[in-house]
């Protein structure tokens, strides 16, 4: 019997960087589906950069990724580690690239990740392609990134389940949401569930504005409320309800959190109107994928396969409008997409 031996058109990396998030197995399945189907060989990078620098890789064929399409995380693990931090880790990083004679890398990552793959492009030519994911939708340059929407929809079955419990105890429910530096989750979360107030980074807050609107409810018979808070909202510069302890544990670290509970004492304190919070975590980053999010990865790895494929180096995958588009990495990194200011007005009209 003769086996026929199909040549090997190229093989290359993918590797999936920064906090994890649903969506993630979706864009490596597609990126292998397509390059299987074209015999290109595709390498996963385990752990994120940190896999390229440890020499942890593992061959990713369609029998690997069988199965994958619903599951939450990442089937190649994740971290925060950064080829580019100092020259012995990037020299590391390189040799090993050339090592596993890569022809490329598709680097699924967010901001900070993407910014790495940007240096890596830019400055030592090696041939990447990004694909932005984040729960945070705080990536420039796309209108969403894949788990931004299964975050969302958490946080909206989160306020459903408050809103019966607020109700029958006539409390205030403060629920503390991610998104890091930006407001996407806690406003559309917010207008999703039905939030009475809704505080985000881009909008320091007032806690006599939270109080009277607050007040303002009980005192028109709504004897309950849910706040919703992002980790990072701020109080107004001339506010000082928080001491320089609560602000330097809330805010003055890499993991964010903590707001929710000092803004429901000073509530409590000011309305008089017992008030519970609930701090919705990591749980806002795991399980399945929505039917959305699904759809988003995988045309993304789709793209990111395509980009590979014509060798156009130093994009990345993007959705404007229903269309996916690539555009040059440096146009999406080094600053945050901020909460759309249409989208927090659409929050306000329901605040009260
Ligand atoms: O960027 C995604 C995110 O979940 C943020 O919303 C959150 O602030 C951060 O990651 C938490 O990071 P870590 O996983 O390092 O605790």
């Amino acid at each position: 019997m003769i086996i026929k031996h199909k040549l090997l058109i190229m093989r290359i990396g993918i590797l999936t960087a920064g906090g994890d998030c649903p969506g993630l197995n979706a864009a490596i399945r597609a990126v292998v589906r397509c390059a299987s189907a074209d015999d290109v060989e595709v390498l996963g990078i385990r752990n994120g950069y940190l896999g390229l620098f440890e020499n942890e890789v593992t061959p990713l064929t369609r029998s690997v990724v069988t199965g994958i399409l619903p599951r939450g995380g990442t089937i190649l693990g994740t971290s925060r580690f950064n080829p580019t931090k100092d020259e012995n880790c990037l020299a590391k990083f390189v040799e090993n690239w050339k090592l596993h004679r890569l022809d490329g890398l598709i680097v699924v990552g967010g901001e900070g990740s993407l910014s790495a793959a940007r240096d890596l492009w830019q400055k030592h030519q090696l041939p990447l392609v990004g694909i932005p994911k984040t729960i945070d939708n705080d990536i420039c340059g796309t209108d969403f990134t894949f788990g931004f929407d299964t975050a969302v929809s958490i946080v909206t079955d989160a306020i459903d389940r408050l809103h019966s419990t607020a109700e029958s105890h006539h409390r205030v429910m403060v629920v503390e949401v991610m998104g890091r530096h930006t407001g996407w989750i806690a406003a559309y979360g917010g207008i999703a569930g039905g939030a009475d107030v809704v505080l985000v980074p881009e909008h320091p807050f007032r806690i006599s504005r939270v109080c009277d609107l607050l007040g303002g409810r009980k005192k028109d018979g709504r004897a309950f409320s849910i706040v919703v808070v992002a980790e990072d909202a701020h109080p107004h510069p001339d506010e000082d309800f928080l001491t320089e302890e609560q602000t330097n544990a809330i805010y003055r670290h890499n993991r964010l959190g903590g707001i929710g509970e000092a803004l429901a004492a000073e509530i409590e304190r000011c309305t008089d109107i017992q008030t519970r919070v609930t701090k919705l975590g990591y749980v806002q980053r795991g399980g399945s994928p929505t039917a959305f999010d699904r759809i988003l990865a995988t045309r993304f790895g789709i793209k990111a396969y395509e980009m590979v494929r014509a060798g156009h180096w130093g994009q990345m995958a993007a959705l404007r409008g229903n269309r996916i588009i690539s555009i040059p990495l440096t146009d999406a990194v080094g600053e945050l997409k901020r909460l759309d200011e249409e989208i927090y007005r659409i929050a306000e009209v329901f605040f009260g």
